[in-house]
């Protein structure tokens, strides 16, 4: 069951201070106040594909440091199960991010007010070029590549009123086109980091800081089914655990506002044998 969320207080940023130093100009053409923490009381974030893996971490890892979470997922019951976890205010938001209705639905849970977006939702196709049918490759880039900027777009409104955080859960696979059978799964991670980039272009004038990170194989329910469809058993220590990533994606986040981490890439200590 997901806790009662009526009892979360909207939180204000704090205001802006004197700002005498070379900072202030640029600080005030972007309305950032470079003093400001983007931690606090009364934030809100959203994670997409909270209900596994990286973005259950993630929400969780939010939710630690106080904001109030909105867990966004096809699968209620796994989104429940994160829900009773939780330790702050959470919502649950069943939906699915590659159609207008489902990310329209969760741009209107969203309200006036978002701080942070983690697109983390995701999912793997490993198929040869060869038999890589037109419908899959469509049907992988709704959810990996139009979703995450469909939806940020659709939040782009309330992000921009208090500065917030956009955050964009890719691969390695978006830096390196990797194995055979990736080749729909990494054009997409390719595309969404063109995408990420040109979107930070867009958004820094306006305070909005937009984070991509690239984790190698990492402990959950998608790289069990890649390690599966490889024939390949990972040894202990081959894989980043998802609280990994969602460490330093707070770290990142956690940064005042005189700062900006573009691009985090993350690789196991220990190579897949
Ligand atoms: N694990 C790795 O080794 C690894 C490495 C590099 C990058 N990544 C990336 O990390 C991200 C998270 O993956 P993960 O490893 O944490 O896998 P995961 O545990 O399978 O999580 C993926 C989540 O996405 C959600 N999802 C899928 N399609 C959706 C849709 N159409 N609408 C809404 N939610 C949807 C799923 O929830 P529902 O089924 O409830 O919808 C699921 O909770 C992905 O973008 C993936 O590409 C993973």
């Amino acid at each position: 069951m997901a806790k009662d969320n009526s009892s979360c207080r909207s939180g204000v940023l704090p205001k802006a201070g004197k700002q005498d130093g070379p900072d202030a100009t640029s600080s005030r053409r972007s309305g950032a106040d470079p003093d400001a923490t983007p931690f606090g009381t009364g934030r809100r974030a959203l994670v997409t594909g909270a209900g596994s893996g990286i973005g259950r971490a993630a929400a969780l890892a939010l939710a630690q440091e106080g904001f109030e979470v909105l867990l966004v997922g096809r699968d209620s019951a796994k989104l429940a199960a994160v829900a009773e976890v939780v330790p702050s205010p959470v919502r649950i938001i069943a939906a699915d991010i590659a159609t207008s209705e489902g990310r329209a639905a969760i741009r209107d849970a969203v309200g006036e007010r978002l701080d942070v977006l983690v697109n983390s939702a995701g999912q793997y196709l490993r198929e040869p070029v060869a038999s890589l049918s037109a419908e899959a490759w469509d049907a992988l880039d709704a959810v990996n590549v139009r979703a995450p900027i469909l939806l940020s777009q659709a939040v782009l409104t309330q992000l921009k009123s208090v500065q917030g955080q956009i955050v964009f859960i890719n691969s390695s696979a978006g830096l390196a086109a990797g194995g055979q059978g990736m080749a729909a799964y990494a054009a997409g991670k390719h595309a969404l980091k063109a995408a990420a980039e040109v979107l930070r272009l867009e958004v820094n004038r306006d305070g909005v800081r937009v984070l991509s990170v690239y984790p190698g194989r990492t402990d959950t329910a998608m790289q069990a089914a890649i390690l599966a469809a490889e024939g390949r058993v990972a040894q202990a220590g081959a894989l980043m655990r998802p609280e990994d990533v969602a460490d330093m994606v707070v770290a990142a986040l956690r940064l005042p506002r005189t700062a900006e981490v573009t691009d985090i890439v993350m690789r196991p200590m220990r190579p897949l044998r």
